[in-house]
């Protein structure tokens, strides 16, 4: 169990299934410490139970690795301040943050309740942010106290977040909102020694099983593209010192394939040099329309 995360600390977000457990285990096999953190609750994020992470623990010990435990709602504040503080009290620091927990509740945008809409932003925006603002300040007074800081969050936004999905509306604009976060946490941070990359991942889990049905078996390929732990060897070597230089990118990944997503550019451009009035501007927007790149696809349309 040694590689390029040799003694890192590492905490991963719900890992007890899915992704985050093969980042779990792919950490611990690079030689990091591992906080397997998950609340153990149904993929529509109800429930809870300590044993995904319990187990996960059990396999990282028993492959002669490094873990503890964590129940930590991540979206909990004070209980994410917890977790960093498992980290620090576990294995006497923290390197690396990695936030991939969440859950779905998939609805029509004319049909999405409140509460659906509270759930899915509360664990997938504030889970970001509770356990990164929790971490950070840790990081930020070892660097006040002259402390070497070698840091790396490393968010999960998604193709939806990018692109947009249909039904899927609250997801779709955590997710977004967590591509922007990660850009402002890795202009803020450098000064710290903290890096913000984020992944868009695709992989079986039961979160896609159903979208990915027909993707299953693709013997011809020699290996399973849909493996979730296909996703984990970019976000291993993300979390390790050779990343340094790396930060505020967001990375799709699936299968066998790393991409750059080129985010929100400034587009076509007409400045008129002063105000528009109303009347003139629906031939400007048009000859914009036609000097740019079409949207990419909404994904379920
Ligand atoms: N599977 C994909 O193709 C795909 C695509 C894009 C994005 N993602 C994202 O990747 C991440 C992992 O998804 P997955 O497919 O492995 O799903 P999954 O359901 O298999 O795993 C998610 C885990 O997070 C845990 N969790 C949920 N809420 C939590 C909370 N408040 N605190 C702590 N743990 C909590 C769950 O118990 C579960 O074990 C998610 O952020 C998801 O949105 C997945």
């Amino acid at each position: 169990m040694s590689g390029i995360c040799d003694g890192r600390v590492v905490i991963v977000t719900g890992a007890g299934r899915g992704i985050g457990r093969e980042h779990a285990l792919a950490f611990a096999r690079a030689g990091a410490k591992v906080v397997v953190n998950d609340l153990g609750v149904s993929l529509q994020g109800e429930g809870g139970s300590q044993t995904p992470a319990d187990e996960v623990v059990k396999e990282i010990q028993e492959l002669g690795g490094e873990a503890v435990s964590n129940g930590s709602d991540v979206a909990d504040f004070a209980q994410a301040g917890e977790l960093v503080k498992t980290a620090i009290d576990a294995f006497g620091g923290l390197d690396v943050v990695v936030n991939n927990a969440g859950f779905v509740r998939d609805r029509m945008f004319v049909s999405t309740s409140e509460d659906e809409w509270d759930a899915i932003v509360r664990v997938h925006l504030k889970g970001h942010y509770a356990v990164a603002s929790n971490a950070c300040a840790y990081w930020r007074q070892r660097s006040k106290d002259g402390q070497a800081v070698d840091a790396r969050i490393i968010n999960t936004s998604s193709g939806a977040g990018l692109q947009g999905s249909i039904g899927q509306s609250a997801y779709s604009a955590a997710k977004g909102g967590i591509a922007a976060l990660t850009l402002v946490q890795a202009a803020e941070l450098g000064r710290y020694g903290i890096t913000s990359n984020a992944i868009a991942p695709s992989a079986r889990t039961r979160m896609t099983e159903e979208v990915f049905a027909e993707m299953m078996a693709r013997p011809d390929e020699g290996f399973d593209a849909m493996h979730p732990g296909n996703v984990s060897p970019l976000v291993v070597w993300l979390g390790s010192p050779e990343s340094r230089d790396v930060t505020g990118r967001i990375f799709e990944v699936a299968g066998g394939s790393i991409s750059l997503a080129d985010g929100w550019r400034t587009g076509p451009e007409l400045d008129k040099g002063a105000r528009w009035e109303p009347d003139e501007v629906g031939a400007a927007v048009h000859e914009l329309l036609s000097k740019a790149e079409p949207p990419q696809k909404v994904y379920g349309t």
